[in-house]
């Protein structure tokens, strides 16, 4: 992603810094281990790189609130958001097939042991002073059980920005780069949402709010000004959209390419996302739109 990127707990404290004296007011926080296993290891260990940087930027600026994503692919050595049960095929076939990455049809995706491991790595954010937990990994049930963790940690005050309508989207491409975390094997599709169903979208915010959760979001942003649109007429919480990857990797590539005026293309795209209803957006312009609005 052309000028994105990953930074180290000193890089991001001075990133910070300097966004926040542009007059961002929040960041969100996602986090590349060192090492990934099945179980996630690094999304709940106290002295995960996701924490590490909280404590450090809590520390450094007082007045910024910290989000922190929650969700285990980037943990993962298989790139899934859940825990992952591969299903045993009995005979001399599975013998020969057993280093081969396994087949759709013969993995699944473990939704209740998966709620378990968010809400630990909720809590663990929650303590190292993360201000909003922002779960992104569509289980279901994950805002319930994140939020009954949280209280039961006493940290019934930390609100939990829900990626409620989150779609299997080609746009993630860039990201899932950046943070190899794009699926071993098989997809998202069995967790993620149709692109073509807006009713489905409606009814996962709905369910995430009586959940509990505090406010809304819609991802990606661009192709689904609908969604955005039709959530906000019907939902009360603040929304927000997320202007993913590859939303920013287009506009940043045409611009290359001398093919459309890249300031002129970028505030557009904010302000159409506004325009349908968003009252947050998430993007990787927040630098650079601060800049030009100050
Ligand atoms: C997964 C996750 C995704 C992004 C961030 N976290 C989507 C995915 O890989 O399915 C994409 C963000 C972007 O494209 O900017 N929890
Ligand atoms: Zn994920």
């Amino acid at each position: 992603m052309p000028g994105v990127f990953n930074l180290s707990v000193d890089e991001a404290v001075k990133e910070v810094r300097e966004t926040r004296a542009l007059g961002v007011s929040s960041i969100i926080l996602f986090g590349l281990p060192e090492k990934k296993d099945e179980v996630a290891t690094g999304a709940w260990a106290e002295d995960g790189i996701v924490q590490r940087a909280a404590r450090a930027i809590k520390s450094a600026v007082r007045d910024v609130a910290v989000m922190g994503d929650v969700c285990l692919c980037e943990y993962m050595s298989h790139g899934h958001c859940g825990i992952v049960k591969v299903k045993e095929k009995p005979g001399p076939q599975s013998l020969g097939a057993a280093a081969a990455p396994p087949a759709i049809a013969e993995y699944e995706i473990v939704n209740d042991a998966s709620l378990e491991l968010l809400a630990r790595t909720s809590v663990s954010l929650a303590r190292s002073g993360v201000d909003v937990i922002a779960p992104s990994d569509m289980m279901d049930g994950r805002v319930g059980a994140i939020r009954a963790a949280l209280d039961e940690a006493g940290f019934a005050n930390t609100p939990i920005l829900s990626y409620a309508a989150k779609f299997s989207s080609g746009f993630y491409g860039p990201f899932r780069e950046a943070a190899d975390s794009a699926p071993q094997f098989g997809d998202r599709r069995s967790y993620q949402m149709d692109p073509a169903n807006i009713r489905e979208a409606m009814r996962e915010i709905e369910l995430d709010i009586e959940e509990g959760a505090d406010m809304i979001m819609v991802k990606p942003a661009m192709p689904y000004l609908d969604v955005i649109a039709a959530a906000r007429d019907r939902f009360d919480l603040p929304l927000a959209a997320y202007q993913v990857s590859g939303e920013y990797a287009m506009i940043e590539a045409a611009a290359r390419n001398q093919w459309i005026d890249r300031e002129r293309v970028m505030m557009e795209s904010l302000v159409c996302i506004r325009r349908a209803g968003a009252s947050m957006i998430l993007t990787y312009y927040a630098k650079e739109a601060a800049k030009l609005l100050a």
